[in-house]
């Protein structure tokens, strides 16, 4: 799961992604394209929003994406055209490259809509990023379950 500084949008979509599948078979993880944040737990808003869901993300550290990443995951989730273009232009191969996909494309395939980066605004912005990426999840854990 990545978003520009691992804070708000990708510690929730790690968060509820992880709190969907099953964690002998899978494993999630999240990081920012920027490196603003290293190290710094998520937004509060985020922590927030995800405890009046029943998970508990307060314990994630930001971290940068790194070329590495793509041999460890087998898919990597970006949540807008900018996260997008930035890990892409890290892949060194074609198989690389097409690990990487806009999240919303599994609820509106081939459409890239964008997950809307909720820092500047307030709490409703948060609850609909939750919302969106709940929706999504749903549909990648359905898919690593077959
Ligand atoms: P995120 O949100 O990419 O969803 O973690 C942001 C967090 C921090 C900043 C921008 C977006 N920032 O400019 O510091």
């Amino acid at each position: 799961m990545v978003c520009l500084g691992n804070i708000c949008r990708s510690p929730l979509a790690e968060g509820i992604l992880k709190a969907k599948v099953d964690p002998v078979k899978v494993y999630v993880d999240s990081a920012g394209t920027a490196a603003y944040h290293l190290g710094k737990g998520p937004d509060e808003r985020s922590v927030k929003v995800a405890k009046e869901h029943g998970i508990d993300i307060s314990l994630q550290r930001a971290r940068q994406f790194k070329v590495s990443d793509f041999k460890t995951f087998d898919y990597i989730f970006v949540m807008d055209q900018a996260n997008f273009d930035n890990v892409v232009s890290l892949a060194s191969t074609e198989k690389e490259k097409k690990k990487v996909s806009f999240i919303l494309n599994e609820i509106t395939p081939e459409l890239n809509s964008e997950v809307p980066d909720p820092y500047y605004g307030g709490e409703d912005g948060f609850k609909n990023v939750y919302d969106m990426l709940d929706i999504a999840c749903d549909s990648i854990n359905k898919k690593l379950s077959i």
